[in-house]
């Protein structure tokens, strides 16, 4: 495991090897647990690209985060404080971005036959003192879910720099939600993988800007004649 952690570390990101190394890390996780924790796990290229980007997008670009999905979408402030951006594709850094998400699809989808059909994903940037409470990132319950409901979620870290007293830190819990298995760093690179029904997690205040990526695979939800809307 130290081995794989400081080779996937110091890789100078965008080769084969290495991505393919992340990958299968991640896939080989996905079947002990619900969820996995790559540090350096993306390309420190592709990392620098979409730091620049969302340095770069204007204020304007950002909205304030919502709780929900299309009616039940609600902004509650004492839930979550972060702002977002989608990423539609515009500009290098989202394709390559996208790209890089779409070869992961394909490989869990090889490896585990997850049936992951789209991903959307939006830039976050979470001001000092701004949070994430506990949730987990589907909404509602699976049954009541019609068609393409997320599956599996991926967090990306574009923070340089960051130091343990910065906090910010993503915390996972047990299934239960009662205990914190795992806490994350939002550090340049890092890259969290978890289902998205299983697992609780939460997103504690930091005294500093906190970049991220948040994303989201679905598994294919058109029915009969009604082709699914990405998003
Ligand atoms: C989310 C989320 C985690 C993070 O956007 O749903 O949980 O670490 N983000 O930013
Ligand atoms: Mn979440």
């Amino acid at each position: 495991m130290h081995a794989l952690v400081s080779q996937m570390t110091t890789s100078e990101g965008g080769g084969f090897d290495g991505e393919v190394t992340v990958f299968a890390h991640i896939a080989d996780t996905l079947q002990q647990q619900s969820w996995c924790v790559v540090p350096g796990g993306l390309p420190m290229s592709l990392t620098e690209k979409l730091f620049c980007r969302i340095r770069d997008l204007d204020d304007a670009a950002f909205t304030v985060a919502g709780v929900g999905r299309s009616a039940e979408h609600t902004v509650n402030r004492f839930v979550r404080r972060d702002q977002i951006a989608w990423i539609e594709g515009h500009g290098d850094a989202e394709q390559a971005w996208l790209a890089w998400a779409a070869r992961l699809q394909i490989y869990l989808n090889s490896h585990l036959f997850m049936g992951l059909f789209s991903l959307e994903s939006h830039f976050a940037h979470f001001r000092a003192g701004d949070f994430y409470k506990k949730h987990v990132d589907v909404f509602r319950p699976a049954e009541t879910q019609r068609g393409a409901r997320r599956i599996l979620s991926i967090v990306v870290y574009l923070n340089p720099a960051w130091q343990p007293g910065d906090g910010g830190e993503l915390l996972i819990y047990d299934e239960a939600g009662g205990e914190v298995v795992q806490s994350v760093q939002p550090s340049f690179g890092n890259v969290v993988v978890f289902l998205s029904d299983e697992v609780p997690h939460e997103v504690l205040p930091a005294s500093r800007d906190r970049y991220s990526i948040a994303g989201w695979f679905r598994r294919n939800g058109s029915v009969s004649d009604r082709p699914d809307p990405p998003r």
